[in-house]
């Protein structure tokens, strides 16, 4: 009887590790999502989670890759499937980059220096933010991931010629442009909120901090959060809570413009670092990159925390494509969560897709631990969609493999 029992019932072993234990009971991105808001203070989830206005950008970024249709082959020879692929002239495992996010270790104290370790395994390039909380030089003695260096354009010209020299003598391989925040999209969360970085200690951020714990010891027990490449020389010294957006509007170059752009061509050129010109949302826009002679274009609106109301850059794909042709490289962000959202940007004509909240859910829910779940995560999805899809090889993920709906309004999120 006991012996029929044991062959029936296999006891599972008890996982000691909080994090593992978590993780375990994870089975997509939205599931670490919801371990990161528990984990997480309210204003530093939302700022993290939200998006501009009504969020509309935001939530079409996701629902427009759901509403892309696969139409897969069968009966084709799927034994080793390859994901390799080439970004910005290097041959990589996969067409996957993880992009800058500002502010990282308010979601776990080990912010970048953990992004860039879990990047490293998977032979991802990482892109550190301006507004980063390490700075280019410490991010480069422990990354063994490629990097790229994410610029806004301050007012303070010697300032983004600094940073840009610094990154290529830490040895970076680009820098990203962000060229959509002349001024900071209103994010409404965080003006309800009154969230300020570093966060300022109110009543209610007390509430919040008392009620995850964890997530306060963490914030007091470790040096104090600043933006570590600016802290100083523009306007902040990192102890001063400021708004993100009173920061952006007083620092950055509203007055730039596409002949400005020639000027941090130049200077990257000049140091030997590519350029990827960020936030392109129309097709005139992306041609005219293209002859001002960016190695390439990532089509993008912020992750929706920019303009509300614009196309998801998937959306944007096929016809960026058709009037730049294949010699420039395309990255298309915004709304990636799963392996089948990477093929269906591919097959569209993406040459790599970029992606930032997936990582930030994962680091708030469990360090590096948790980037590395959403990584694989992402990675097997990729695998199994090609295997299911009778393509083996990311040159094999074409456009005949997806169909899309255009511009279709998401119900309004509250
Ligand atoms: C910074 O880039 C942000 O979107 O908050």
């Amino acid at each position: 009887m006991l012996e029929s029992l044991t062959s029936l019932v296999q006891l599972k072993s008890v996982e000691w590790n909080r994090v593992e234990r978590k993780l375990a009971t994870c089975g997509d991105v939205g599931d670490v999502r919801k371990l990161a808001r528990r984990q997480l203070p309210g204003g530093v989830f939302d700022y993290i989670d939200g998006g501009a206005e009504d969020e509309i950008s935001l939530e079409r970024n996701s629902s427009a890759f759901r509403d892309a249709v696969l139409h897969p082959n069968v009966l084709r020879d799927v034994s080793t499937i390859d994901t390799s692929t080439n970004v910005l002239g290097v041959a990589r495992p996969t067409p996957i980059v993880l992009a800058p996010t500002g502010f990282t270790r308010i979601a776990h104290p080990d912010g970048e220096l953990a992004v860039a370790r879990a990047a490293a395994a998977y032979g991802m390039p990482y892109g550190l933010s301006t507004l980063g909380t390490r700075s280019i030089e410490e991010l480069a003695d422990v990354a063994t991931a490629p990097l790229w260096f994410q610029v806004y354009v301050w007012k303070d010209r010697g300032l983004v010629r600094e940073m840009i020299e610094r990154s290529a003598a830490a040895g970076y391989e680009a820098i990203i442009v962000t060229i959509d925040t002349a001024v900071l999209g209103r994010r409404e969360r965080d003006v309800r909120r009154g969230f300020t970085l570093p966060p300022k200690i109110g009543l209610d951020t007390f509430v919040d901090g008392a009620l995850h714990p964890r997530w306060s010891l963490d914030l007091f027990r470790h040096e104090p959060i600043t933006f570590s490449n600016v802290a100083g020389m523009s306007g902040i010294d990192g102890g001063t809570a400021i708004t993100l957006s009173d920061y952006v509007n007083d620092q950055f170059d509203q007055a730039l413009s596409w002949e400005s752009l020639d000027w941090m061509i130049e200077a990257a050129r000049n140091v030997g670092l590519k350029v990827v010109l960020k936030g392109i949302q129309r097709v005139d826009d992306a041609e005219r990159a293209v002859a001002q002679g960016v190695d390439a274009i990532a089509l993008s609106n912020h992750g929706g925390r920019q303009i509300d109301g614009t196309p998801a850059p998937v959306q944007m794909l096929t016809g960026v494509r058709d009037a730049v042709g294949s010699g420039i490289q395309v990255i298309c962000d915004g709304g990636i969560r799963r392996g089948s959202d990477v093929v269906k940007a591919i097959a569209l004509g993406a040459d790599a897709v970029m992606l930032g909240r997936p990582y930030l859910y994962g680091l708030g829910a469990g360090g590096q631990r948790g980037v590395s779940w959403v990584l694989d995560h992402i990675v097997s999805g990729m695998r199994r969609t090609m295997a299911l899809c009778g393509r083996a090889t990311v040159g094999e993920l074409t456009p005949d493999l997806v169909t899309q709906q255009l511009w279709r309004s998401p119900p309004l999120q509250r």
